[in-house]
């Protein structure tokens, strides 16, 4: 599949099947989140793997009750690192570039998946501090997303886009 077919034709997946998903996949999802470009290659975000059902469902508490998140074989939280962007760009590196960091690789992940067969949804909506208190994220990592990956029986039908413009100047 070429990239822009990749793009268009991955959509956000919120009803996930039981199938179990092969360590392979898991390992090739984790490849494309690894190989995002980071500011100044600082890396700074990091993953957990989440497959425990009852971690799983304190994240549905956690995300205002998207229930939906506990079906899937997996949860994916990226995570940006505060402490590790400030230590190359002070206070930009702290508040911006490691969310930028980590949204790169979340792009890359919900792409690889929808390459792999697999669905996946960016969740970013749930209560930071619940989610750094399940997880027990040290204060300098920030949980950006949630991504619930797993197999779907349902493929939604495409949301309509369109783009702003500008040329030359705004
Ligand atoms: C920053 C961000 C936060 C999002 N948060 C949620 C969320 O909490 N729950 C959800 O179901 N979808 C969430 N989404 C998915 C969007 O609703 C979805 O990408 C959008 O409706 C377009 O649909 P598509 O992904 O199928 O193209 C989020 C997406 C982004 C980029």
């Amino acid at each position: 599949m070429d990239i822009l077919t990749v793009i268009k034709t991955r959509r956000s997946i919120r009803s996930f099947n039981s199938n179990e998903i092969d360590d392979e996949k898991i390992e090739k999802l984790l490849e494309a989140a690894k190989w995002a470009p980071s500011a100044g290659n600082l890396q700074a975000r990091d993953v957990i793997l989440v497959k425990e059902s009852e971690t799983k469902h304190e994240l549905v508490d956690a995300s205002f009750g998207q229930r939906f998140i506990e079906d899937a074989y997996m949860i994916i939280v990226v995570c940006a690192n505060t402490a590790k962007s400030e230590s190359g760009y002070g206070h930009r590196g702290a508040y911006l570039y490691c969310i930028q960091d980590a949204t790169t690789s979340i792009q890359n992940i919900l792409l690889m998946a929808s390459a792999l067969g697999l669905g996946s949804c960016w969740i970013g909506a749930f209560d930071e501090e619940k989610v750094r208190e399940i997880l027990n994220i040290p204060a300098e990592v920030r949980p950006i997303a949630l991504i619930p990956v797993g197999y779907s029986d349902t493929e939604p039908k495409p949301p309509s886009r369109s783009l702003s413009v500008h040329n030359e100047k705004w």
